[in-house]
């Protein structure tokens, strides 16, 4: 998969280059590039922002610096065989972004990000590149940040770890919280490592009892009991078919 960011902050993607991303692109499978969008304003002070058509407070990004760098790095991506692309761009004002939507965004073989500051971009630069392929408006959470380059790096986070030969375990994302099948709209359990007793507190029994459907049983109650805690709203929106007669005895 290949990955392009254009920011005013390239110093604040410095994160990719470490831990999971860092490992999938030291090994090939995730191709990077981050791009400073004032490297293609033409006036002394690198503008990339202006007052907002109709009034009101802070600046909106220019149409001209956007649209030739997206340019650029497309023409760039296109040369390099990198498949078809398609925009995220981080939003307080678009779509959740769920683990659905980041299993959508990891089966895509190019992702362009381009995260705005100040009062966000001319929309005219969205609605052009919409013409031309998919465009992800994205909000992770219901907080606005002060740009979008955080939003790009959870986002980033969440594909890379779905890539394929990414995580050491296939199997790891299986039970994740959210993961699609039976353990879909359910938060994970607790989970405990050695040692057997730790100032004063040990580990529940049947996780030492080696009885896998006793284990799987109390992982889903668990599961249940968190999401009835933190998130009934997951609880209250599956169907009650996906619920087994044991669950409801809980
Ligand atoms: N930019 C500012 N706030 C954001 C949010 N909540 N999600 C994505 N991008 C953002």
């Amino acid at each position: 998969m290949r990955l392009d960011v254009v920011t005013i902050f390239p110093e604040y993607l410095e994160p990719l280059n470490v831990s999971l991303v860092g490992k999938a692109r030291t090994r090939g499978l995730l191709d990077v590039g981050v791009h400073d969008l004032r490297d293609w304003t033409h006036d002394r002070h690198n503008t990339v922002d202006d007052t907002p058509y109709g009034g009101g407070p802070g600046m909106v990004m220019k149409t001209e610096p956007w649209g030739e760098a997206l340019d650029e790095v497309l023409a760039d991506g296109y040369e390099a065989g990198a498949g078809a692309p398609a925009l995220v761009v981080p939003t307080p004002s678009g779509r959740p972004f769920t683990q659905e939507l980041a299993v959508e965004l990891s089966s895509r073989p190019w992702l362009v990000f381009t995260p705005a500051r100040y009062e966000g971009i001319d929309r005219r630069v969205i609605d052009e590149y919409a013409t031309r392929m998919p465009v992800y408006e994205v909000s992770i959470g219901d907080y606005v940040l002060a740009g979008g380059e955080a939003a790009v790096l959870v986002i980033t986070e969440a594909v890379a770890r779905l890539l394929p030969g990414v995580l050491g375990n296939a199997e790891s994302h299986r039970d994740d919280s959210f993961a699609p099948g039976a353990m879909a709209n359910l938060l994970e359990g607790p989970v405990h490592t050695k040692p057997p007793v730790w100032r004063g507190r040990g580990i529940p029994e049947v996780l030492l009892s080696g009885h896998h459907g006793k284990i799987a049983r109390w992982r889903r109650d668990e599961a249940l009991r968190r999401t009835t805690a933190h998130r009934p709203d997951l609880i209250e929106r599956t169907a009650p078919e996906a619920f087994d007669k044991k669950d409801r005895e809980m």
